[in-house]
Parts: C-alpha cells; sequence; structure tokens
C-alpha cells in the first residue's frame, strides 16, 4: 500500500476515479487499440477505470492488470467481471518489481499513476524492461498547471495549488504531464509521440459540468482542504472562497478548461 497517495483510498476517490475515467474515455482512449492476441500490462490499475475502456476497446487482447493496493485490485476485479469482461486478468504487484519475466509483454498502459511517484523515470525503466522489443508504452498523465477557467479567481487559485503543493510534499508531480517526451527520452523509449488533449467545458455541456469540472477536478482539489489547512498553507476562510469562485467555472455561465497528455512510445 502507497502511505504517500495524495489522493488516498476512500470510496469517494474510487467514485471521483470512475467519473474521471468514464466521462474522459473518448478523450483518451479512442486511439488506444490492441490487436488480437497481444499482451498487454496495465500498471496502476487502482480501482479499474480505465482497465473496463482497455478491455472493451481490445477484446481480443490479453490484459494483465496489476496495482500495488490489493483493495483496491479487488473492487478492479468486481467491476470486470460485472461488465463481463474475459480478457483481463489482475494481480497484487508493486511496478517497481514487476513478477514477470523481461520482455515479457507486448504492450504497456499507465493512466495517473506517474505523478504520485518520485522517481517516474525508474517507474518507466521497470516497465521497459518487462516490454517487448518494438512493444510500446502508453502513458497518459495530467497537468494542474493546464488549468484556466472563466471568472479567473485567485482564491480559487491558491486552492488548486494547495493540491500542487500537498503533493510535491508527498513526493508527487502533479505537473508531470508537460515532461511526459523528456522522462520517456531519459527512460531510453525511442520516439515518444506525446499528444495534448485538452478538456474545454462552457454551459452547453452539462455531463462534462458534472463528470469533468466537478466531479473530477474540483472533487480532486476539495480531497487536499484539511491537509493543506493542517499545514497552513491557507486559511480555512480562505479555502472557502476559493472552492465556492472554483465552482462558478462549473455555473451555466462559467468555462473550464485543462489538458491531459498522452504519449506513446518505442522500445527499440
Ligand atoms: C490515481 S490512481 C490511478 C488508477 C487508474 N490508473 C486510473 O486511472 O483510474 C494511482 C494508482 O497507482 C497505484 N500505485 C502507486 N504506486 C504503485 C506502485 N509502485 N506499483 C503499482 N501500483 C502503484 C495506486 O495504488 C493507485 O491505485
Amino acid at each position: 500500500m502507497v502511505e504517500a497517495y495524495v489522493h488516498g483510498y476512500s470510496e469517494q476517490e474510487a467514485a471521483r476515479l470512475h467519473d474521471q475515467a468514464d466521462t474522459l474515455a473518448s478523450l483518451l482512449h479512442h486511439d488506444t487499440l490492441y490487436p488480437a492476441g497481444a499482451t498487454v500490462l496495465e500498471a496502476g490499475c487502482g480501482v479499474g477505470a480505465q482497465t473496463q475502456f482497455l478491455a472493451a476497446n481490445s477484446p481480443e487482447a490479453r490484459i494483465t492488470s496489476v496495482d500495488i493496493s490489493a483493495a483496491s485490485l479487488a473492487k478492479a476485479q468486481e467491476l470486470v467481471q460485472q461488465k463481463g469482461f474475459k480478457n483481463v486478468r489482475f494481480q497484487t504487484a508493486d511496478l517497481f518489481h514487476l513478477p514477470f519475466a523481461r520482455e515479457s509483454f507486448d504492450h504497456v498502459f499507465v493512466c495517473f499513476v506517474l505523478e504520485h511517484l518520485p522517481n517516474p523515470i525508474e517507474a518507466l525503466q521497470c516497465l521497459r524492461q518487462v516490454l517487448k522489443p518494438g512493444g510500446t508504452l502508453t502513458v497518459i498523465e495530467g497537468d494542474h498547471g493546464s488549468t484556466y477557467f472563466h471568472p479567473e479567481s485567485p482564491a480559487a487559485r491558491e486552492t488548486i495549488q494547495c493540491l500542487i503543493e500537498m503533493q510535491a510534499r508527498l513526493g508527487g508531480n502533479s505537473l508531470i504531464g508537460r515532461q511526459l517526451y523528456p522522462l520517456l527520452c531519459a527512460a531510453g523509449f525511442e520516439r515518444p509521440a506525446v499528444s495534448p488533449r485538452m478538456v474545454y467545458v462552457d454551459g452547453s455541456k452539462p455531463a462534462w459540468i458534472e463528470g469533468f469540472t466537478r466531479n473530477t477536478f474540483i472533487a480532486m482539489v476539495e480531497g487536499v482542504r484539511d491537509q493543506a489547512i493542517s499545514a497552513n498553507l491557507i486559511t480555512p476562510e480562505r479555502w472557502e472562497q476559493g472552492i465556492g469562485e472554483l465552482k462558478r467555472s462549473s455555473a451555466s455561465d462559467g468555462v473550464f478548461c485543462y489538458t491531459f497528455f498522452k504519449a506513446v512510445a518505442r522500445k527499440a
């Protein structure tokens, strides 16, 4: 179990991961299609929020999904069983000590994991080891510095900065999306291709307001309230003001923008 995980393992966090994955499925997954018979390792699958889309989009690929949290894996397994997917197996594993032979997977997929690790290059090198030559690694990360919204609000920005700071204090990096290209090169991957995936939400997109702005992003910021106040990063009054003003961006006349980064890199 990772103790230093800024979002924690609560039921609310599990629900937030599902809202995030469900809302973003087409934006992030439409171009990840693995061929029949391909072996795919999903590292850090959590509660299976992305696993279900991997399994649905590549029904004839053989997916192995691992996580360090046995409790999260149990939820992932239950979800995949409920949905009737037969092409996924689950295993508890630390991605830094993977229980697989070198060069045993055709593809690796990792989503929203590197941002929580103090040593993402080492993580990528460990994933590269289990990849066959010619295989690909797909990595998706967010970047909280890519957030902008209307109406603008310094207090709202301070709440987001609290999340960035708390994650950094735990050894993570929530600005990692913009760094995927240099990280992948440093880990020895060939020709990484990075594509920014921007989420733009205005009053004409009520499903995105609910699924992304409120239930994914604002819920994630709200999750560090107590930690940020205890660390004296912000006062309770300034926090309430900031969250209130951040929520204004999800009103019918508000606008919210965020960019995810998806990279596909090859092992020579
Ligand atoms: C933010 S969650 C993302 C889960 C999932 N990929 C998703 O997008 O919904 C990060 C996950 O990485 C897992 N994790 C962190 N460090 C890990 C490690 N060293 N090995 C395996 N999993 C790890 C955590 O347990 C957690 O489930």
